[in-house]
């Protein structure tokens, strides 16, 4: 069974996503962290010629070793530069590969990420998009980020979802849009708990109907 999540940045599909690769036992990769691996690659480079072809080259070096330094991938200045590689065509190119055979492991597997539903694993068994308003996603991730300890200008957090939101809306390659065939999730007011039993409950009618 392959399992397709996307969504906007912080709206929770990451842990929704990851509960439900262990309700059902199945592989889980957050597609988000190879775009993360590339952008860190590339930080402190000006935009401009090079800093595509570097963000190529890291793309077509990228392997799962890379993906190790957890901290340094989620922080959230690596996700601003995740949207920035993500836009140029050769880098979600170099990186399809490697996510449509994580899609094909025997059992199946769990995605998430943004285009998931639509050009990664357009035959999906089942497809979530996740919503969840602005504020309500600076919250959250706010609070991730506490908990491990770092210190949160809010505004400035909320500012930085945004205008992730604007460059991911305007990506012409990314496909980031809800799949015809996706279910609309919107976790605005549900806790994790609440979340996640709703996405058991889609993903199991869908099953059932199959
Ligand atoms: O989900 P995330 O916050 O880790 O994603 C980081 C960036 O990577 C996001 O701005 C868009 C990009 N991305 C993408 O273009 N396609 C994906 N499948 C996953 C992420």
């Amino acid at each position: 069974m392959i399992i397709a999540v996307d969504g906007p940045a912080a709206s929770g599909k990451g842990t929704l996503a990851s509960g439900l690769a262990r309700h059902y036992r199945l592989p889980y990769l957050d597609t988000g962290l190879l775009y993360r691996a590339v952008g860190l690659a590339v930080a402190g480079q000006t935009e401009g010629p090079g800093f595509e072809a570097a963000a190529i080259a890291a793309a077509k070096a990228l392997d799962a070793a890379h993906l190790t330094d957890i901290e340094a991938l989620t922080a959230a200045d690596t996700g601003v530069l995740a949207s920035k590689v993500a836009v140029i065509a050769e880098v979600r190119k170099a990186l399809f590969d490697f996510q449509r055979s994580f899609a094909l492991q025997p059992d199946g597997a769990v995605l998430d990420g943004r285009d998931i539903g639509t050009t990664i694993a357009p035959d999906a068994d089942v497809k979530l998009f996740i919503q969840a308003d602005s504020k309500a996603r600076m919250e959250r991730r706010a609070r991730q980020l506490e908990a491990r300890g770092q210190e949160v200008d809010r505004y400035a957090l909320y500012h930085q979802i945004e205008e992730r939101d604007a460059r991911d809306m305007q990506n012409p390659y990314g496909g980031f849009y809800k799949a015809d065939d996706a279910h609309l999730l919107d976790t605005t007011l549900l806790d994790i708990e609440a979340a996640l039993r709703a996405a058991i409950a889609i993903v199991d009618g869908t099953m059932a109907g199959k």
